[in-house]
């Protein structure tokens, strides 16, 4: 068995044999978006659900594509236009939803623990879409893709990870996945952002952003803003931005060829710095187009999974 549970939950439960085969498949999967039909027949007779409770672009876009482009039927279900906005539970539209046999439900919900709170109550697969500051474990196979695409190696590679880390819907999942893979992978960012115990995930910690990204391979960028949630943690972004900011300055500590990735929309002045966003911009435009190939990977994986 190519992956052994019914549901992508997290990266947390896959194992690195489970990892490789879901990058393999994604590179193959990539190949079709080359064609003139991007379609393949994989999934027809399936019929995959979003079910996104936060807003989403790249996740909810490149699932809805990665079905289509597999021949699955797709609906695609928001709480702003679902019974989700009269007070229905989670659970109870879930399987409202799966009773229309629905063979995936694809879930984004601001709750840690959603999807797989969902996983043991329907029968369908439930794949995790990012659960609040838990697990997005989708865009980690997307970064793990990209890495994969231009380094050809995990091994010994070095990631700094910079962002809003206790808030951050991927950080924990890249944690997971690039450990796994064999990459020395450090947190970067001041200690107000540092979660407890965060050493224990076998990661350096680095409190200044020089240390952080000194010979970097490779630096995952998610976005930074002051929320009602970290008003106490980020005095200002103005100061956040002075000290951790990726600059032109800072990236040329980083390795000659060192790749910058971003997950999300960013905010630029924040985290980067609009000079080094024009300049990744490119491979970050490649990251998105990479989420239909490892979304594919996923769905097509699961179906076989089902069988
Ligand atoms: N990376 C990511 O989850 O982006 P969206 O919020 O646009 O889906």
């Amino acid at each position: 068995m190519a992956l052994q549970s019914k549901d992508l939950l997290g990266i947390q439960s896959l194992s690195e044999g489970e990892l490789r085969v879901i990058l393999d498949t994604a590179a193959n999967f990539a190949t079709v978006a080359a064609r003139p039909v991007k379609k393949v027949p994989a999934l027809r007779g399936r019929t995959v659900a979003n079910l996104f409770y936060e807003p989403s672009t790249r996740t909810r876009i490149s699932f809805e594509l990665a079905a289509k482009r597999l021949s699955a039927d797709f609906i695609n279900i928001t709480a702003a236009t679902s019974s989700a906005a009269t007070g229905e539970t989670l659970t109870d539209t879930a399987k409202t939803v799966e009773a229309m046999q629905v063979d995936f439900l694809v879930v984004r919900h601001s709750m840690a623990g959603a999807a797989h709170q969902l996983a043991r109550q329907v029968q369908c697969s439930v794949i995790n879409a990012g659960d609040g500051p838990h697990e997005h474990p989708t865009q980690t196979l997307v970064d793990l893709f990209t890495i994969w695409e231009h380094k050809k190696r995990f091994e010994g590679l070095g990631v700094a990870i910079l962002g809003d880390h206790p808030r951050s819907p991927v950080t924990i999942s890249n944690i997971y996945g690039l450990k796994k893979m064999g990459a020395e992978v450090t947190l970067v960012g001041p200690s107000t952002l540092m979660p407890p115990g965060i050493e224990q995930f076998g990661v350096r910690v680095a409190t200044r952003v020089e240390d952080g990204i000194a010979g970097a391979d490779v630096i995952l960028l998610s976005r930074v803003e002051i929320t009602d949630a970290n008003r106490l943690q980020i005095p200002s972004l103005r100061e956040y931005a002075r000290f951790y900011c990726l600059t032109p300055r800072r990236l040329a500590l980083a390795a000659e060829d060192a790749l910058v990735l971003h997950s999300g929309s960013m905010n630029r002045g924040v985290e980067i710095s609009p000079e080094v966003a024009d300049y990744a911009f490119p491979l970050m435009v490649q990251q998105v187009t990479n989420g239909i190939a490892a979304r594919m990977a996923v769905l097509y994986l699961l179906a076989g999974e089902r069988e």
